[in-house]
């Protein structure tokens, strides 16, 4: 039997690249070690723990601008997207990765955030409940930051470096077609919350945790990420890391605006995923999906009942 074909979750995504190097001719990356951060998602506390962790545990001499900028012991920044949503530092975030300069590019919530503002369209995205943290953490960008998000590339590719935030095709779905005839040695991404590594046509690629909402799900609780990538005869080698912080006062702060309570069952399952460092939101959504078809476009009250007395999210 013939199983139904699934459409596919961004069947029109078409991603930006750019390409650092000017021309062939040389290494534009003069640094030995690029510290790198994925999935932020607003939270600022976890940053300052990674940053606190990298400097005073690691001693590495972390250095603002872009990464072609720095040179020999000095440690520049890449993140790779989803610094923003839900939580509500989520433009003060991208303001900070604006002034330090770091060398950035876009996840799928910068898009969704983009679509809630009316900017953009993207197949899966509405503007129902499922959405209304995005909604919520929107309302604070002002034209000129939703310009700058929108400006930066969905794929950077430097020297023999590729950064990626879920695939090479989209910023939802890991689809690493066309890597083995590309030209660079390593792909280094994030999406997924939980460090991965991945050989694809003999060709490897690795997944950076979560900074923001971490989910490693291995019963230590919610520890922030980062990864360091560092040359070796030639070649990048990666390192995750994990550092211990608490995860309350951030929660706190989100409940104190009155947004965590507003956003609903999708604000509550993210809520309790930073606290737990333990997937919530993913499973709720399947359990619905197979088990309400149209639950998409519930009212907020009505998914609210349905998500805290049957599946059990609550604030
Ligand atoms: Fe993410
Ligand atoms: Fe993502």
């Amino acid at each position: 039997m013939k199983t139904p074909s699934r459409a596919s979750a961004s069947p029109k995504e078409v991603l930006r690249e750019v390409r650092l190097n000017p021309t062939n001719d040389g290494p534009l990356i003069k640094a030995r070690r690029l510290l790198v951060l994925t999935d932020l998602h607003g939270n600022l506390e976890a940053l300052k723990a990674c940053e606190s962790f990298a400097r005073e545990q690691l001693g590495l001499r972390l250095v603002d601008g872009p990464l072609n900028a720095a040179g020999g012991d000095e440690v520049p920044v890449v993140v790779t997207g989803d610094f923003v949503n839900p939580l509500p530092d989520s433009v003060q975030m991208l303001r900070l990765i604006r002034a330090r300069a770091w060398t950035c590019l876009k996840g799928n919530h910068e898009d969704y955030i983009s679509v809630v503002r009316d900017r953009r369209f993207m197949s899966g995205v509405d503007r129902g409940w499922r959405f209304y943290p995005v909604e919520l953490a929107a309302r604070a960008f002002e034209s000129q930051d939703l310009d700058w998000m929108e400006s930066l590339p969905d794929l950077i590719s430097v020297d023999d470096l590729l950064f990626f935030h879920c695939g090479l095709h989209s910023n939802r779905r890991s689809d690493f077609r066309g890597w083995a005839e590309r030209p660079e040695a390593l792909a280094i991404g994030g999406h997924w919350h939980r460090p991965r590594g991945l050989v694809w046509s003999g060709r490897r690629i690795v997944f950076g945790g979560s900074c923001g909402i971490p989910l490693r799900e291995d019963g230590r609780g919610p520890r922030p990420e980062l990864t360091l990538l560092e040359r070796h005869a030639g070649e990048w080698r990666a390192q995750h890391f994990d550092v211990s912080y608490d995860p309350s006062p951030v929660v706190s702060v989100w409940r104190a605006t009155g947004d965590l309570e507003r956003g609903g069952p999708t604000a509550w399952a993210l809520a309790q995923e930073l606290i737990t460092g333990e997937r919530r939101l993913s499973p709720l959504m399947k359990w619905l999906r197979s088990r309400y078809p149209g639950f998409e476009s519930w009212d907020v009250e009505h998914a609210a009942r349905v998500c805290r007395d049957e599946w059990g999210v609550s604030l």
